[in-house]
């Protein structure tokens, strides 16, 4: 039977299915070819790629072509802070700061405290003041600073304004509804958002005169943003911005939709003291049976369960290790608490790294906002 599920920009919901979402967005999924490319250039093969974390893309051959005839190309990605970061949030920020490494590129990096303001029970100061919270948690993901520019929508709305009007121009209302689902119930601040995205793909052209191409990492969620700006592209004589797609992480309490920042046990925020940390990922929801002893004779089932997934994805490296977790599990000889203290482990140990950046960052923040 076919499971119902949801990806837009505002919810994801649902058991996705990303080769459906691969056909019904009309994206490409990333080949091996192309993966070896990115390999080949970093020197390493990013973890996320290699277990197709990241698994679809835009145009991300057309840059890799353009790149190897000389064609430098900037990234471009963004948050939108309604709260604390998760460790869900990191994975693009993570994987954008391994390719700005490989390809020396500069990093734009959008705050859309406006759009929280606009979509979410978030007052407007509270909303900024998570930019420059969750600023600090782009740092820790290992951007270089020197090569990074974050800014919040709201405090250099003077700059994007000029580029959003200039997409905004170019997008008609019906477009707006098809693409983003608005209608007349929303908000008018809502349906100029969509050219606030869109503008910094433009940013090192228009501002800094640069020829170069713009390069997008980020969830799948976000690609009807990038379909509006490829669109209007070549309207303003700009190149087309690519990008490259993540799937989404699992939040603890199941395989599904995504790791939701309002859920709080489901989600692992990079503030979190270890402890608590350790205490969520021994909350999770496994492939486990009602009773030790139906497991022990039956075995688990590794396919639903969110340690596996969080193991797989993002906390462990060894391919060796992760097959012996699964085998046990579906043999009986493994139980969910040795796994799941296990994972709490590893990201107990992520977290002090992270967190000890994260303090780092807080001498570095001012200098990498940017404000007009
Ligand atoms: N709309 C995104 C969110 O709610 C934030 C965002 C802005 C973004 N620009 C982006 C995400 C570019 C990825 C890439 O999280």
């Amino acid at each position: 039977m076919q499971k119902k599920f949801i990806v837009n920009p505002w919810e994801v919901k649902g058991d996705v299915d990303y080769d459906k979402l691969v056909k019904e967005f009309g994206v490409q999924p990333l080949s091996e070819e192309l993966i070896k490319k990115i390999e080949r250039k970093a020197g390493e093969m990013h973890l996320y790629l290699r277990r197709g974390l990241f698994f679809s893309h835009r145009d991300f051959d057309v840059i890799m072509e353009d790149y190897e005839k000389g064609k430098e190309f900037v990234l471009y990605t963004g948050r939108g802070p309604s709260g604390k970061t998760h460790l869900g949030h990191l994975i693009p920020w993570i994987f954008t700061a391994y390719l700005q490494e490989a390809f020396g590129s500069k990093l734009y990096f959008q705050m859309t405290d406006d759009e929280k303001f606009l979509m979410r029970d978030v007052g407007l100061d509270e909303a900024v003041g998570y930019s420059h919270d969750n600023a600090l948690d782009v740092i820790a993901a290992g951007v270089d600073p020197r090569k990074t520019v974050i800014f919040s929508d709201v405090e250099y709305m003077k700059t994007i304004y000029r580029i959003a009007l200039q997409v905004a121009k170019r997008v008609t209302f019906s477009t707006a509804k098809a693409v983003f689902g608005f209608t007349n119930s929303s908000n008018i601040g809502i349906i100029f958002f969509p050219a606030v995205q869109a503008s910094p793909a433009f940013m090192a052209q228009m501002l800094e005169k640069r020829d170069v191409n713009c390069l997008i990492p980020c969830a799948i969620d976000q690609d009807p943003y990038w379909r509006i700006a490829r669109d209007i592209a070549p309207l303003i004589g700009m190149p087309k911005p690519a990008g490259i797609y993540s799937k989404f992480l699992p939040g603890l309490r199941g395989v599904g939709g995504k790791m939701s920042a309002s859920e709080e046990q489901t989600a692992v925020y990079t503030t979190d003291p270890p402890a608590l940390a350790r205490k969520k990922v021994m909350g999770a929801f496994t492939g486990g049976r009602a009773t030790v002893a139906e497991q022990k004779e039956r075995g688990g089932n590794p396919e639903v369960c969110v340690v596996h997934q969080w193991l797989y994805y993002m906390f462990e490296d060894d391919d060796k290790k992760l097959r012996k977790f699964w085998d046990e599990c579906k043999q009986g000889k493994i139980l969910c608490g040795e796994c799941k203290k296990y994972l709490a482990d590893r990201v107990c140990r992520f977290l002090e790294e992270h967190q000890k950046r994260r303090e780092k960052a807080k001498k570095e923040v001012e200098k990498v906002m940017i404000k007009d």
